[in-house]
C-alpha cells in the first residue's frame, strides 16, 4: 500500500462523512463525535505503530484501518439515532458492508483488503479470535489499543466535566444509581475482562472500562494510560470501598 492510496482514502472518508452532516444539532453532534474520534485514533495508531518501528507499508495499512474502523457509525447513527449496537446492529459489520457497497477499497490488493476488513470486524469483539496470522494479529491488536485509548480519553474527559449528567453516562444509557455489581469487581480482582451483559448501572460501565487495562497489547499504549492517569480518573468517580481500592492497585499500569 502506498502513501497516495492512503491520501485518496482520507479524501473519500471526508466526503463520505460530510454526506451525513445534518441540520438537527443532536444528529450533527453524534456524527462529529465519531469523525473527531476517528482522527484521534489515526494519530494514536501511528504513535503505537511507530514505537514498534513498523515498516511504512504497515503504518499506512494501520492508519487506513484506524480511518475506517468506525465507518459504520455514521450510517448507524443516521438510521437508528444510537451508537448502541444492541439497540441497532453491529457497527463493525455495517461498516464492512458500506466499504463493499461503495467499492472504496477496489484499488488495493486482495490481501490488503482482507487485512483491513478483518481488523475492522475484530476491533469491537470482546476478545480476538485465537491463532490469527501474524500480520493480521498485529494490525488487529493495534486498532484495538488505539481505539481503547481514545475511548478512555473521551470517557474520562466526560467524567471531568461538571455537567449534571456526564455525556458518557447518557451515551451508555445506564442509570447513574449508587453502588455497583459485585461480579465486575470480582472479574477485576482476578485480572479478567468485564462483560457488557453484567452492567446494571453507570458505575458498572466505569468498572468495565477499568478492565480494558487487561486487554492492552503494547507497552506504548500502557504508558499512555499511565501518563494520562485514566485509571485514577475513573476510580475517583467510583464508590470509595475497600475492594475498589484493591482494584485500583491491581489495574494501575506502571
Ligand atoms: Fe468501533
Amino acid at each position: 500500500m502506498q502513501r497516495k492510496q492512503l491520501q485518496a482514502l482520507k479524501d473519500w472518508f471526508n466526503q463520505y462523512v460530510k454526506g451525513f452532516y445534518h441540520d438537527d444539532p443532536d444528529v450533527q453532534a453524534g456524527i462529529r463525535l465519531k469523525e473527531e474520534h476517528t482522527k484521534r485514533v489515526c494519530e494514536k495508531i501511528l504513535r503505537i505503530g511507530s514505537s514498534l518501528n513498523l515498516e511504512p507499508e504497515d503504518l499506512y495499512l494501520a492508519e487506513t484501518i484506524a480511518l475506517l474502523h468506525d465507518i459504520g457509525r455514521f450510517k448507524q447513527f443516521a438510521l437508528y439515532h444510537t451508537f448502541n449496537d444492541r439497540r441497532s446492529e453491529n457497527h463493525a459489520l455495517l461498516g464492512i458492508r458500506e466499504l463493499e457497497r461503495t467499492g472504496v477499497l477496489a484499488a488495493l490488493t486482495e490481501e490488503e483488503r482482507k487485512l483491513i476488513t478483518r481488523s475492522i470486524e475484530y476491533h469491537n469483539l470482546c476478545t480476538l479470535p485465537p491463532d490469527l496470522p501474524d500480520r493480521l494479529s498485529l494490525l488487529a491488536r493495534l486498532i484495538r489499543d488505539a481505539d481503547k485509548l481514545d475511548i478512555l480519553e473521551m470517557f474520562t474527559a466526560s467524567l471531568d466535566r461538571k455537567n449534571d449528567k456526564p455525556e458518557a453516562q447518557q451515551i451508555s444509557g445506564l442509570p447513574d444509581t449508587p453502588g455497583y455489581s459485585p461480579v465486575l469487581v470480582r472479574n477485576l480482582l482476578q485480572e479478567q475482562l468485564c462483560y457488557y451483559d453484567d452492567m446494571k448501572n453507570f458505575n458498572d460501565r466505569k468498572l468495565l472500562m477499568l478492565s480494558w487495562v487487561y486487554d492492552i497489547n503494547f507497552p506504548r499504549s500502557l504508558s499512555e494510560i499511565a501518563r494520562n492517569g485514566y485509571v485514577e480518573k475513573i476510580v475517583a468517580r467510583l464508590p470509595k470501598t475497600e475492594e475498589v481500592q484493591k482494584v485500583t492497585n491491581i489495574c494501575r499500569p506502571t
